[in-house]
């Protein structure tokens, strides 16, 4: 492979991480009929961006063909849970002005969304830190780079002290990639928006993993 490296997440990086955000999850196209998904993915990256304190990307020859965005609870600050209000409060108002185009039903979908996160705050464990995006390029998938970013995250975050590390998933995503990397599955109920998307029930899971019971990245070398 060629050379494969890692930096923090740049505003230049959002229209390659939508690229292929929209292509590992097609459903959403139901949700712009007609429209340009890709814009659409370009709302949900910086939706998971807003609460996420790590933002990595995976870069194969110079170009971004992963990504990892996660949340360290021991990084976040009275200012930053702030800062990260004010960001919603603007993410909004673009969604409203059709930055990310017009959606179908979309008080359909912000009650279906609100209906999710309860019940994924519901089924989750206390956590110290949450993996709240991942995806890499479908180009390059099956090649280590997943494995890389998530070792670079639960490395880090094990730094800063978290023991508990949780993430949401569903039967759309490549849940199966957790297990394998020892992330266990703690709950599974109806996914109100993935069924939604989908038009079948899908279900969503919870996964969690123990840092102690890990060793994992630069540890593992
Ligand atoms: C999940 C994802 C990021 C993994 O990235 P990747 O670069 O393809 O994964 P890797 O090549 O690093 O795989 C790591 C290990 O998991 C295994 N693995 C990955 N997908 C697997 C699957 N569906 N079934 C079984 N094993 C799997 C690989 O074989 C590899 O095993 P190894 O380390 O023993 O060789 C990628 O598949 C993806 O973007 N999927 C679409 C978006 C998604 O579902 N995101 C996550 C859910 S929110």
């Amino acid at each position: 492979m060629d050379k494969l490296s890692f930096r923090p997440f740049h505003p230049d990086d959002l229209s390659a991480c939508a690229k292929f955000a929209a292509d590992a999850w097609p459903a959403v196209s139901v949700l712009v009929p007609g429209q340009d998904v890709v814009k659409l993915m370009h709302g949900y990256v910086e939706l998971a961006r807003l609460p996420s304190t790590w933002l990595e990307v995976a870069c194969v020859s110079g170009r971004t063909v992963g990504l990892l965005f996660g949340r360290v609870n021991s990084n976040c600050t009275p200012a930053s849970e702030l800062r990260m209000l004010f960001s919603s409060l603007g993410l909004g108002c673009k969604a409203i002005r059709g930055q990310y185009g017009r959606l179908q039903k979309p008080l359909t979908l912000l009650r279906k969304g609100v209906a999710t996160g309860a019940l994924v705050k519901r089924h989750s464990p206390e956590a110290d830190a949450v993996v709240e995006l991942f995806v890499v390029d479908s180009e390059h998938s099956g090649r280590g780079i997943g494995r890389a970013l998530m070792d670079r995250f639960v490395t880090a975050a094990k730094r800063k002290g978290a023991r508990v590390i949780a993430l949401h998933t569903d039967q759309s995503c490549n849940w199966r990639f957790y297990e394998k990397y020892g992330f266990k599955r703690r709950s599974a109920f109806t996914e109100i928006v993935s069924s939604y998307l989908e038009g079948q029930n899908v279900e969503g899971y919870i996964y969690v993993i123990e840092t102690d019971d890990l060793t994992v990245g630069l540890e593992r070398r």
